[in-house]
């Protein structure tokens, strides 16, 4: 590792990176935003490591799940709050049905940026650099908006940081506290087909608590607090380039923006800036697979990103397409373990599902979803491996992005309330039902 620089990275082709009117100004920035404290430390990045290593055995599950990009305006209370109760509820009834543990980690606090199929956007004969998310540009299509400006970066800097100091404050006063579900209850829910279930596993949860409290003749404050992880594509590489730090008492060097970065599809070059970055840091971090990738290019990847086979180092996070998956996956398990380096296996069931309706939405097939979810729970399993993990773009809110699911969402509803500025998330039922569906597969009795 010792060609290895935090800076490293930009001697290397480096794909889905923004154009800054002044270079000069985009360093100026990342030299403060250098110098700010850093978001997360390295034993929580440690502690999660562990967890995945877990999870990579069949030991424990991994629930992902956040917006596809979250925006600076969404840094509000009932946004956060209703993220995390959904991820909450999601895991409750995960606990409950897999009888596992489950590790949660949000898409949140530093999901601001974004690849994009073209770099320019035309409309009506002007053409403008494609919105990339808020790190880097503002959606509006007007010059003003759609220019980089490099104080968006310490804008998303502190929209991270206000996000996670919410987070740690609700999860440290007893908000994620597992005697107390009744705190994640969202008002819409009592009207919500899947209410009447939701409640029984609570209250089936909330029986065995006590009981286990009874045995111990204690409460069990183990139980008082969930962990809470953070997770976001590191596709700005300056952004991520500021907050990599080495600590005291620890060799190498961590990205101590988040707990778990991942390399997108579209950066995942093994020649390119981002595999590079990616290769010098000690966090865990993911990496998204899928159609189009052979099996050399991801055995490369496999083995520069976790040379030493560190355990919880690498998740494979694949993305096929209800479609493709039964084609595609089996070949991609057979290479990974033709390496001989132990990988957690993780589903993206929702970027190879997109598509767009006649009246012109991008939205994702509930049923779509839930098929390639099933169908890569079965491939693993009949080749011998394990599937540790899921990766959603949900909300907590009453969005209509998604079509299908229990209330029957069609078409026509996407006007409602469609308010992704990229990609379709599950709205908070969807998610709910995502999750009961998965213990329907995979708990006891599943299929
Ligand atoms: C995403 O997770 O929002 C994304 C862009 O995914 P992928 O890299 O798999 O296309
Ligand atoms: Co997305």
């Amino acid at each position: 590792m010792n060609d290895w620089t935090p800076t490293s990275w930009q001697t290397k082709p480096a794909a889905q990176q923004a154009t800054y009117p002044s270079e000069e100004a985009l360093n100026r920035m990342v030299a403060q935003l250098s110098n700010l404290p850093p978001l997360v430390t390295s034993w929580e990045v440690e502690a999660l490591k562990s967890q995945l290593a877990e999870a990579a055995e069949g030991r424990r599950f991994v629930l992902q799940g956040g917006d596809c990009a979250e925006n600076f305006d969404d840094c509000s209370s009932p946004i956060i709050t209703n993220k995390l109760k959904i991820l909450l509820q999601m895991s409750l009834l995960l606990v409950h049905g897999l009888r596992k543990p489950v590790t949660r980690v949000g898409r949140i606090a530093g999901q601001f940026a974004k690849p994009r199929s073209a770099d320019l956007e035309t409309r009506d004969g002007v053409t403008l650099p494609s919105y990339r998310g808020d790190l880097v540009n503002g959606p509006d299509f007007t010059e003003a908006d759609r220019t980089p400006d490099p104080v968006r970066l310490m804008r998303g800097y502190g929209r991270a940081a206000m996000t996670l100091n919410f987070i740690r404050a609700l999860v440290d006063c007893g908000f994620a506290d597992l005697h107390h579900p009744e705190n994640w209850n969202l008002e819409f829910v009592k009207h919500s087909p899947l209410a009447d279930d939701y409640q029984r596993v609570v209250d089936s949860l909330g029986g065995s608590l006590r009981f286990m409290e009874t045995l111990a003749g204690s409460r069990v404050d183990a139980l008082g607090r969930v962990q809470f992880f953070t997770s976001h594509e590191g596709l700005h590489l300056h952004y991520e380039q500021a907050q990599t730090r080495q600590v005291p008492h620890r060799p190498g060097w961590y990205n101590l923006s988040t707990h778990l970065p991942w390399i997108g599809l579209r950066t995942a070059d093994v020649d390119g800036a981002h595999v590079e970055y990616f290769r010098g840091i000690s966090n865990p971090i993911g990496v998204k697979v899928g159609a189009g990738m052979s099996a050399e290019w991801v055995q490369a990847l496999v083995e520069i990103l976790n040379p030493g086979n560190e355990p919880g180092r690498l998740i494979l996070i694949h993305r096929y397409g209800a479609s493709k998956i039964a084609d595609g996956l089996p070949g991609l398990i057979e290479a990974v373990r033709a390496t001989g380096k132990r990988v957690l296996w993780m589903c993206d069931p929702m970027h190879g599902n997109t598509e767009t309706t006649s009246n012109g939405y991008k939205t994702r097939r509930f049923e779509n979803i839930l098929s390639e979810l099933e169908q890569s729970f079965d491939i693993h399993a009949e080749l011998g491996s394990h599937l540790g993990g899921v990766h959603f773009e949900l909300t907590g809110d009453d969005v209509t992005e998604c079509v299908g699911g229990a209330r029957g969402l069609g078409e026509a509803d996407l006007v409602r309330a469609y308010r992704t500025q990229v990609d379709p998330r599950l709205n908070y039922e969807q998610a709910l039902e995502m999750a009961m569906r998965i213990v329907r597969k995979m708990g006891p009795g599943g299929n």
